[in-house]
């Protein structure tokens, strides 16, 4: 008797270009951890903090992860599982015609995070191919200033497309899975022997009570909290359907809850310890002043300093950190690639290669803006930001309200404890997060007109 998974697969296969599938769940986990730890995490996460305001930022952020982070990725791996495809047409079928537009959202959303994305990408590779060269600059704040004008960030850019556009042109499982098995690993060792480091450093406490000490005033605040969740959509690659696209080449057997929770805990994981590096590392190398006039940069000017100062071993220790984590871009730029790749292939029946090809080039020129001017970069940042809480909202609505029976794709192939809160987790998803994203979006709103008025005013 064959199984009925694979028959309805094979139905699938035979009216489209076949759908690939993972070849084993932990290839699932570690392309999806893989997709979430990048430079989400290691550059954006402090650069937020930075600029959030510090431990308030870092507390909400924490409570968003568990509250909304968790459950709105449980909704998006349901929806892509339940249809197979891609989220134009996971909504459309699922939900009718009119809701495809959440789909389109996030296609259009992905492409642009890419853009931009990819620059600061090639400022990675840059930052590691000097270290190999000539050692990392002993002045970091004004190196920075270098690094990021003139025509260089446009050839770094370039290389990092091609990469991610040939991953993406091999296809799922060759390319993604291998990919993520080794270099996650690694990197998270590396960030958390850096943190291990940056307590031995004298005059670091500042450092770890800006991280660290709340108050409760800040935490109060509805601008950080807006913040943090555009922090947490941005991380966990959530709000524009590559979880969705992800769980679309997913078999029935998985526990959908069981993943997002490791997920979630695994980015956690690395955003929190790249904290514990960036802050009492600038801190104990006084670059406070630095930070603080290009917050874009914390990440870049805090960790040339660091291996700077650690002489020898830290060329040695910088030039693998740059390393995995431009391996750790490549990752997640796949994952933004992958879902305007296969729209492309589910919407056109275009072939995978032409797809990848196609869309990576028109994304490399859009990118170019971004990589020729910060502020342009910044802003798309927040524009994207502000498109991730809508989508999520649209989403959010969707398996709420719209979705043919939610619970049944979510309790597929769940158990014992994870199964057990999946009622509590859609009631949540229905009543209580369209309560949170509200607002979000509309503060998130707010705060954009604000950077466009500082960008063009
Ligand atoms: N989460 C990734 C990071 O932290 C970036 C990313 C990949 C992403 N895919 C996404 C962000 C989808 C939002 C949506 O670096």
């Amino acid at each position: 008797m064959p199984d009925p998974i694979d028959v309805e697969v094979k139905k699938h296969s035979e009216d489209s270009i076949q759908r690939e599938l993972w070849g084993t769940r932990v290839g699932f986990i570690l392309a999806a951890v893989g997709s979430a730890v990048g430079l989400g995490n290691m550059w954006r996460f402090p650069y937020r903090v930075s600029e959030g305001g510090g431990a308030a930022f870092v507390v909400l952020y924490i409570a968003l992860t568990l509250i909304m982070g968790i459950p709105l990725m449980l909704a998006e791996f349901s929806v892509g599982r339940r249809t197979r495809l891609s989220p134009i047409g996971a909504f459309k079928k699922e939900g009718g015609g009119g809701w495809s537009i959440v789909g389109f959202l996030g296609v259009l959303t992905g492409f642009l995070i890419l853009s931009y994305y990819s620059v600061i990408a090639g400022w990675v590779i840059r930052y590691g191919i000097e270290g190999i060269i000539s050692g990392f600059a002993a002045d970091p704040a004004a190196h920075f200033g270098e690094i990021t004008t003139g025509i260089a960030p446009i050839i770094y850019h370039l290389a990092f497309m091609a990469v991610t556009i040939t991953i993406v042109s091999v296809g799922v499982e060759k390319g993604i899975e291998k990919a993520s098995l080794i270099l996650m690993p690694v990197l998270f060792a590396i960030v958390l022997g850096l943190a291990v480091w940056a307590f031995t450093l004298p005059g670091s406490d500042a450092g770890y009570s800006f991280y660290l000490a709340p108050s409760l005033s800040e935490l109060m605040s509805f601008t950080t909290l807006s913040e943090a969740a555009g922090q947490a959509f941005f991380s966990l690659s959530l709000g524009m359907g590559a979880m969705l696209t992800f769980a679309s080449y997913l078999s029935k057997h998985e526990n959908l809850n069981r993943e997002a929770a490791t997920i979630a805990a695994s980015d956690f994981g690395v955003a929190f310890t790249a904290g514990l590096v960036v802050f009492p590392v600038i801190a104990a190398l006084g670059l406070t002043a630095d930070v603080g006039e290009s917050t874009v940069g914390a990440l870049f000017i805090a960790l040339p300093g660091a291996f700077v100062e650690m002489g020898a071993i830290g060329r040695v220790v910088g030039i693998a950190f740059f390393f995995a984590l431009t391996v750790g871009a490549v990752t997640s730029a796949v994952s933004l690639l992958e879902v305007v790749t296969a729209s492309a292939i589910d919407e056109f029946k275009i072939h995978r290669k032409s797809a990848a090809i196609g869309a990576g080039i028109i994304i490399t020129l859009v990118g170019v803006l971004p990589a020729l001017n910060l502020n342009a970069l910044g802003l798309i940042d927040r524009i994207t930001e502000w498109f991730l809480a809508l989508g999520a909202l649209g989403v959010t609505l969707f398996v709420g309200w719209r979705m043919r029976n939610p619970q049944e794709e979510m309790l597929d192939g769940a158990s014992g404890f994870f199964a057990s809160i999946v009622p509590a987790v859609l009631f949540f998803i229905r009543f209580i997060m369209p309560l949170i994203i509200i607002p979000v979006i509309i503060y998130t709103g707010l705060n954009l007109v604000t950077e466009f008025r500082t960008v063009f005013g």
